[in-house]
Order: C-alpha cells, then sequence, then structure tokens
C-alpha cells in the first residue's frame, strides 16, 4: 500500500471525480476526510468506502468558508492526529459569457474554486509543519485555465490562478518537505457541476474515448504518492492528449 496511515482530505469528494480519488487513496491505505457541502453525497461516499474495508469520515464543509475549514482542520487533526495530503478538488463553474456574467457571479467562483483551494491549502499546510512530517498538496485545475474559451469566464480565471497558485506553494512549501503539484482534466465523467453523463457528447481527443474520474485518480494517487518524488509545482495534464492538438488541423 502506498499511502498506508497517512491522511488525506479531498476537497468535493461527494461525486465524479472527488469521489474517484477519495476511493483511489483509501484503496492504498490513506485515512480519507471526505470533504463536501452535500451532506448526503458525502454520507454516502464514505460509507461506501468504510464498507469496502478503508476508513473515511464526511465533513460537511463549505471550502469558501473560512470558519467552516478552521473547523475542519481542527476536527481532523483531533480525530486523526494530522494532516499528510490535501487534494483540491471542488470547484464550481459560471458557465457565462463577460459582457453578461455580474460581479456577484464572478466572485462566487472565485471563492469556490480559487480563494477556497488558496485557505485549505493555507491551513492544512499550517498543520503539515506543525507536525514537521511534510505532505502532498495537488490542485484539481482545468484545460479551461489554459486555453480561451466562449463561455465559462470565472472559472477559466479562476483555473489559470490555481496554476500560478500551485508553482508559488510549491517554491514557498518546499522548505517544508510540502511538495505541490496540479492536475489538468479535461472532460472527465459528467460535466462540472452535473451528475449525469451525456453518452452523445463527441469524443475530442488522442484516445478517441470519454475521460473517466478513474483516469484523473490514478493520476492524483501517483502525485501525492512516493512514485512523483521528484515532481514538484507541476501541471499534470490528464486530457487523452486534447491540449495536444492544433485547432483546426
Ligand atoms: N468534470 C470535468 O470534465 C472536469 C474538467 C476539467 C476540470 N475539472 C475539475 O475537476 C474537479 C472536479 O470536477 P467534477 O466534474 O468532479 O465536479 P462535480 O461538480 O461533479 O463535483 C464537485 C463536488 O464538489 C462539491 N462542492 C461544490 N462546491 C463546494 C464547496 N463550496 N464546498 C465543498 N464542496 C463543494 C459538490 O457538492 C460536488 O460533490 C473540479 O475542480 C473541476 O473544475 C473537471
Amino acid at each position: 500500500m502506498k499511502l498506508k496511515g497517512q491522511v488525506a482530505i479531498v476537497t468535493g469528494a461527494g461525486r465524479n471525480i472527488g469521489e474517484d480519488t477519495a476511493k483511489h487513496l483509501a484503496a492504498e491505505g490513506a485515512k480519507i476526510a471526505v470533504v463536501d457541502f452535500d451532506q448526503e453525497r458525502g454520507d454516502k461516499v464514505a460509507a461506501e468506502i468504510n464498507a469496502s474495508g478503508g476508513q473515511a469520515k464526511a465533513f460537511l464543509t463549505d471550502i469558501s468558508n473560512e470558519d467552516d475549514i478552521s473547523q475542519l482542520m481542527r476536527d481532523i487533526v483531533q480525530l486523526w492526529g494530522g494532516i499528510d495530503i490535501l487534494v483540491n478538488n471542488a470547484a464550481i463553474s459560471d458557465n457565462k459569457h463577460i459582457l453578461e456574467i455580474t460581479k456577484a457571479e464572478w466572485d462566487k467562483v472565485i471563492a469556490v474554486s480559487l480563494t477556497g483551494p488558496f485557505l485549505m491549502s493555507k491551513m492544512a499546510a499550517a498543520e503539515m509543519v506543525k507536525t514537521g512530517a511534510g505532505g502532498k498538496i495537488v490542485n484539481v485545475g482545468s484545460t479551461s485555465g489554459f486555453y480561451g474559451r466562449k463561455r465559462a469566464v470565472a472559472y477559466a480565471s479562476a483555473k489559470g490562478g490555481l496554476v500560478s497558485l500551485t508553482r508559488a506553494m510549491a517554491v514557498q512549501l518546499a522548505p517544508h518537505n510540502i511538495r505541490v503539484n496540479a492536475v489538468i482534466p479535461n472532460k472527465i465523467g459528467s460535466p462540472v457541476g452535473k451528475s449525469e453523463f451525456d453518452p452523445t457528447r463527441p469524443v475530442v481527443n488522442l484516445r478517441g474515448r470519454n475521460g473517466l474520474p478513474m483516469d484523473l485518480a490514478r493520476a492524483v494517487l501517483f502525485l501525492v504518492s512516493d512514485d512523483s518524488d521528484f515532481i514538484v509545482g507541476d501541471a499534470l495534464f490528464v486530457d487523452g492528449g486534447v491540449s495536444a492538438m492544433m485547432v483546426g488541423d
């Protein structure tokens, strides 16, 4: 087991990419804090991990709320004694054009999708520094953070910022033996904010199949395990090669 006895937080672990990531990390022996602001989803995933022989607990947390996060960190440290791994997966999108998005809509997306990972990382890293054992942080970005899109102006901006946050934290936390990286998905399972998968959606990538939550989960597992010990501040594309393709070629 690659993560035996380690404590891992996975945000947005109630479904899709976060759910599979939580289950993959649990299967490698990590104790999982299943963080979601949807109680039912979080409870279900934690129960499934426990039923399959893993160890998990659901924590009802809004990652855009600083008080919620402080409480979360206190609860986890009290329960399991420390934090080894943080996966910043939860995010929301706006699906808006710049000419129509309101400031309130912009603020909400940035609060969850960029400030959330910042606050979670700041507070989890403080716990990692306290124990002196180091740790790993993985941010779940998006190809939307690299390329212009017709919609989702706030989401694209948050995800672009998340890559810069990854590099800044990689440098600032390296002296504490905390390794920070990002994964960059494109079209995995159901779209962000939705539970339903549309099988008629055209597949545009170099693998000729839809991306699965498991594809991301495996990449995150790699980045939080010692198999990736020399990889720091990286943004690993898990997109079936779509970012390698020239538009219109
Ligand atoms: N699905 C994709 O095709 C895709 C593509 C690119 C990037 N991503 C990224 O992958 C990550 C996961 O995407 P997904 O499709 O699995 O998302 P999803 O919408 O299916 O699941 C997100 C989970 O996060 C929870 N959540 C939302 N806001 C929260 C908050 N404020 N506090 C706590 N929990 C909250 C939701 O309840 C939900 O369970 C996101 O960062 C997303 O931007 C996904």
